[in-house]
């Protein structure tokens, strides 16, 4: 610890790189297995706890076709397949991640809710199932890691029906003013130190707030789902901390 200064984050060697177009599914998968065992404590801590009610507000747009069987893409441990079984127990939903320790996590979380929801791993970007195999994608706080996001895009539109519908739900980057400052300087300055300190990993919790000020704001992000052929609309939560956009495929 000697020279280090008390009050920084320890330094970030291992942080993935940010943005489209990078060659970092192999740092985010390290990253994703090394926090495994406290994300989802993470998650509760520096979100205050209203992740719940962004992944809830998400889930009502998932469900709202009544799928028959929905593939929530990037889930982690589970939770937003959890949310979206647990609404919609007729619906069979499929789980996928890249990083079998999450996935591991959220098998053990839905078994304890007697739910019955299918973990499988799988690359987003090269995702495991034929064409329209699913009226319902989700994609919740895992887009902004893929390594191409027009890839991932083209996946998701791939494996729905015709008629299907998907569901991402991110952190856009901080909007210009007062707020969106505040934001930033909770994001780049406090969180940080809070992930480093709980997690251990504080190149991963470098990596969150550098990797939402490097995504695509709501508006360009619809443009892309726009270009890959979806029909979208998109809404901001929690004054523009979290945005879910919408994508119709018809
Ligand atoms: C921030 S976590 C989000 C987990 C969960 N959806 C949630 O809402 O808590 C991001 C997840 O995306 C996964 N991920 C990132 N890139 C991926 C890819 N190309 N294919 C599959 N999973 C990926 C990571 O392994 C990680 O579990």
């Amino acid at each position: 610890m000697s020279g280090m200064t008390p009050h920084m984050p320890p330094a970030a060697p291992n942080m993935p790189r940010v943005g489209d177009k990078q060659d970092k599914a192999g740092d985010v998968q390290r990253m994703f297995a090394d926090i495994a065992p406290r994300y989802d404590l993470l998650n509760r801590l520096l979100s205050l706890g209203v992740d719940k009610s962004w992944r809830r507000a998400a889930a009502a747009e998932a469900l709202l076709l009544h799928p028959k069987r929905l593939l929530d893409v990037a889930t982690g441990t589970g939770d937003f397949a959890i949310e979206l079984k647990t609404r919609s127990p007729q619906t069979e939903v499929v789980a996928s991640d890249f990083v079998p320790q999450m996935l591991e996590i959220g098998e053990r979380k839905a078994a304890a809710r007697h739910l019955d929801i299918r973990f499988e791993e799988g690359d987003a970007l090269k995702l495991p199932y034929p064409d329209a195999s699913f009226q319902s994608l989700t994609c919740a706080f895992g887009f902004r890691n893929f390594a191409d996001y027009e890839r991932g895009l083209s996946e998701f539109w791939r494996v729905l029906t015709p008629g299907g519908r998907l569901v991402i739900l991110e952190f856009p980057p901080p909007a210009p003013g007062l707020l969106g400052s505040l934001f930033q300087f909770y994001f780049r300055q406090i969180l940080p130190r809070i992930g480093a300190l709980v997690s251990g990993n504080a190149g991963a919790y470098t990596y969150l707030p550098e990797s939402v000020l490097a995504f695509p704001d709501p508006a360009r992000l619809a443009r892309l789902m726009h270009a890959t052929g979806f029909q979208v609309r998109y809404r901001l939560l929690s004054f523009g901390i979290a945005a879910i956009h919408v994508g119709s495929k018809l």
